[in-house]
């Protein structure tokens, strides 16, 4: 079976989910375009989108027809080419329309998994549940009338171990998209021990399709991306305990967050990331990661409560963010969330207190934003860290704690042989995180 064979019949599961309607976009556009090949003409595509939730299926087909539309205005050149064979399309907009048109015929929306049998590939981007990923696998693998080879999403769970209780003989691939998979360029790609090599090939030659980063990570427990978030976030925490009993709880909270962005140059603070991407979405990469690594305490009972009180982070539909460890208005933090207290204490009451706590950022300090496109980013950042390490006010003696501790975690993810190489975990935090400068590096030392 060839690339384009392969990609005739194709399934997403959770295709309504965060990630699945990504995956379910980008791959339509991959199918749609191989469809429009003169080559191809006699061939039938279809993409299974299947979901347990009938209404995330259907928001499903309003983002997939807006993304759809958003990306053809991106590429009307490349599409003019597509349908140079078409006299009746004249207008960019009725190229446009023609290629949504065309992306969309091949979706069929459905809550049955019955609908998966007949595909070749199947992504699987259902909860980040091991049991329930090995159960949905065993019955695709039962049922299906072909030998469907499986590109997994999972966070975090090792793939030789969905592998072997699947019993899929190295049919099975992490395909590690990063939120959202249209926009993130990184892509974490992770065989087993048995992932079979022409996988492997048909794997890199879509990433190259869809002008993905790929990066290798070895098969354990979290991969480098999240084997390196989760440490950082749990030494944030514990920093916070720390810090906690000088100042109070919300304090810290605020405090750590503005130390690893500001004094940090990162896109947005700890505690905004673990929001970002879900108080349970973290728990749970957690938990696969603790019962897998014996040696490391990979928990955080601050999560446990959090998530006990039902305060989860994670977006809206819309895209918006949803209150968390902290409190949102127009996606700026605004609050932080008293586990005691069972509410918000608004950011307001402390902020002056806690900022001159904290000290004056370094003179050369600029938002990671003006930063990180920046043509002088180097000498900003070499600047920006020179003096931050001469510094001895508080704020800049914990960013300076903070960026030993993340370059530490990165050493050890290649001293353990989850990264190849140092450079690739620089890459993960650079694409997959959108961080203005890698963890190993020679600011902290
Ligand atoms: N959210 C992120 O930032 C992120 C990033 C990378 C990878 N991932 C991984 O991607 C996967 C999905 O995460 P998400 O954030 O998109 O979750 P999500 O909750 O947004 O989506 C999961 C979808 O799966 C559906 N679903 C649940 N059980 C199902 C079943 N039995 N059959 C079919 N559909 C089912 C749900 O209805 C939901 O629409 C997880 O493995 C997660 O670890 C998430």
């Amino acid at each position: 079976m060839d690339y384009v064979d392969r990609l005739e019949n194709v399934t997403v599961l959770g295709a309504g989910g965060k990630m699945g309607s990504g995956i379910l976009l980008l791959t339509a556009m991959e199918m749609a375009n191989l469809s429009l090949m003169p080559e191809n003409k006699h061939r039938k595509f279809v993409l299974n989108a299947i979901d347990v939730s009938d209404s995330a299926l259907l928001s499903l087909m309003d983002f997939l027809q807006a993304q759809v539309v958003k990306a053809a205005e991106k590429k009307t050149v490349q599409l003019r080419q597509m349908y140079k064979d078409r006299k009746d399309l004249i207008e960019n907009g009725d190229i446009i329309k023609q290629y949504v048109f065309d992306v969309i015929k091949l979706v069929r929306c459905s809550t049955r998994l019955e609908q998966s049998y007949d595909s070749s590939l199947i992504f699987e981007a259902i909860l980040e549940n091991p049991d329930l990923k090995v159960k949905i696998l065993s019955q695709i693998k039962e049922k299906s009338s072909k030998t469907p080879w499986f590109f997994t999403n999972t966070s975090s769970i090792p793939i030789h171990e969905l592998d072997e209780n699947v019993k899929l003989d190295g049919r099975i691939v992490g395909f590690h998209f990063y939120n959202p998979p249209a926009v993130q360029k990184l892509v974490e790609l992770i065989s087993g021990s048995n992932t079979q090599e022409d996988l492997v090939q048909f794997a890199l030659q879509y990433a190259k399709n869809l002008r993905k980063i790929i990066v290798h990570s070895n098969d354990v427990a979290g991969f480098i991306g999240n084997g390196h978030f989760m440490r950082d976030g749990l030494y944030g925490i514990s920093e916070v305990e720390r810090l906690s009993e000088q100042v109070g709880f919300a304090e810290a909270v605020y405090m750590i967050n503005k130390v690893s962005q500001d004094y940090l140059i990162r896109p947005m603070g700890i505690f905004q990331l673990i929001d970002y991407v879900g108080i349970d979405v973290c728990q749970f990469i957690m938990s696969v990661m603790n019962s897998r690594l014996q040696s490391e305490n990979i928990h955080s009972p601050l999560l446990d409560k959090l998530n006990e009180k039902d305060v989860k982070g994670g977006q809206f539909g819309d895209g918006s963010q949803k209150d968390g460890i902290l409190k949102y208005e127009k996606g700026k933090p605004v609050g932080v969330y008293s586990v005691d207290k069972g509410e918000y204490i608004p950011i307001s009451e402390f902020q002056e207190k806690c900022d001159a706590k904290l000290g004056a950022l370094p003179k050369a300090a600029l938002p990671w934003k003006a930063v990180i496109g920046n043509p002088d980013k180097k000498t900003i950042l070499e600047n920006h860290f020179a003096e931050l390490n001469e510094m001895d006010n508080l704020g800049a003696k914990l960013a300076v704690e903070y960026g030993k501790r993340s370059k530490e975690i990165a050493l050890k993810l290649v001293a353990d042989k989850v990264a190849r190489t140092e450079e690739d975990v620089n890459t993960v935090l650079l694409t997959g995180f959108y961080h203005a400068y890698g963890p190993i590096n020679e600011y902290f030392i």
